[in-house]
């Protein structure tokens, strides 16, 4: 039988041009860009610290048990991360971590590249957290990293129009920021909001000069309510002064994004409302399909629910979809994929 088919593309102001075309099958809208970049921490991190001298990793089992082929990849959650699944929605491959590509892997691969760093920040990372975990890659050495790729990829194009045509309609997903209020922060680096949101858009205005028109930012959840900060807290309640520290910066950033989309030509800066999809998961899981909010689906390292991330080969919960959390600090697969309907909402295109 025949079906409507709602194809849109993905144009360079981000607005949309949608087609009706009429095709048999399941009726699939499509978001059509021809590539994802991304750029931040472990939320989104698909495997590069597995290539770094740092102990953050997320490399071995149960990570990865709902991935394609149950395998840990790096990726610090069950399964998919919310730009594996907005990939998916535009077609393209899942966008493979910069480090673990390959010299011609990275001069052919125009659909897309994933710099995310597990416990990096805007900021270098202070003293004590090199220390403690080694180095990973700030959200500068993430830039740094995209810069080399526009040389990688410079001879797939035939003309430099089309060579920038190519990055404006491309999409640049950041999810940065939770480390310097929360981890760094507790390690005696603390971020004034300003500095911090400074400092952001400084990155984000040499992401422009190398080519990206399209951003979706998103900002800091309320990381006070991670099942890893419920532990320290009496009752399990959420850490009020972590999540107001959050609120400070994020309150900044609408006007940032607003400004820099007017100043900076032909931009569009689209906010991921990351705290507010949290707090109407918190304020009302059923509705989202989670019965679990507040504790780590996996066994922690500490096995008493205080420890911050999973324990290696022990079994996770089995009710992963209902999770909220897949770690003590990391949201599900579940909640990845709610992320990424979100965010195209946000975009404005349909999933
Ligand atoms: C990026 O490019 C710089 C300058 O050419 C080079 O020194 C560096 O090794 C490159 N990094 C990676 C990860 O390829
Ligand atoms: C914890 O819960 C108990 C029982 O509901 C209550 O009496 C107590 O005040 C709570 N403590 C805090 C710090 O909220």
């Amino acid at each position: 039988m025949a079906s409507l088919l709602v194809t849109c593309l993905l144009v360079l102001t981000l607005s949309l041009t949608c087609s009706l075309v009429v095709e048999s099958g399941i009726p699939q809208p499509k978001l059509v860009i021809p590539a994802i970049y991304i750029f931040g921490d472990s939320y989104i991190d698909a495997g590069n610290n597995d290539f770094l001298p740092t102990k953050a990793k997320a490399n071995f089992p149960p990570y990865g048990i709902d991935f394609p082929g149950g395998v840990p990849t790096g990726r610090a959650t069950n399964g998919r991360l919310v730009v594996d699944f907005i990939a998916e929605a535009a077609g393209l491959p899942l966008p493979p971590p910069m480090l673990g590509m390959s010299e011609a892997e990275r001069k052919r691969t125009i659909t897309g590249v994933n710099y995310g760093s597990g416990s990096s920040g805007i900021r270098s990372a202070p003293p004590k957290a090199e220390i403690a975990f080694g180095h990973v890659l700030s959200l500068k050495e993430q830039v740094g990293l995209f810069k080399n790729t526009t040389v990688d990829l410079k001879n797939r194009f035939d003309t430099a129009e089309s060579f920038a045509s190519y990055f404006s309609k491309s999409l640049f997903f950041i999810h940065a920021g939770s480390n310097d209020l929360g981890l760094f922060s507790d390690l005696g680096k603390k971020s004034d909001p300003k500095t911090l949101s400074e400092e952001l858009s400084k990155n984000l205005q040499a992401l422009y000069q190398l080519g990206a028109r399209n951003f979706l930012v998103n900002n800091v959840s309320p990381l006070g309510c991670v099942p890893f900060k419920r532990h320290q807290m009496p009752n399990r309640t959420c850490s009020d002064e972590l999540n107001k520290r959050i609120s400070a910066f994020n309150e900044l950033l609408p006007e940032l994004l607003a400004s820099l989309e007017s100043s900076l030509s032909e931009t569009k800066f689209v906010l991921g409302d990351l705290l507010k999809l949290f707090t109407d998961v918190y304020a009302s899981p059923d509705s989202f399909g989670f019965t679990n909010i507040d504790a780590s689906c996996c066994i922690d390292v500490k096995r008493d629910g205080s420890g911050p991330s999973c324990a290696p080969n022990l079994g996770p919960c089995v009710d992963r979809g209902a999770h909220v959390f897949f770690d003590p600090n990391h949201p599900s697969e579940a909640m990845h994929e709610l992320w990424a309907r979100t965010s195209l909402e946000a975009l404005k295109l349909i999933v």
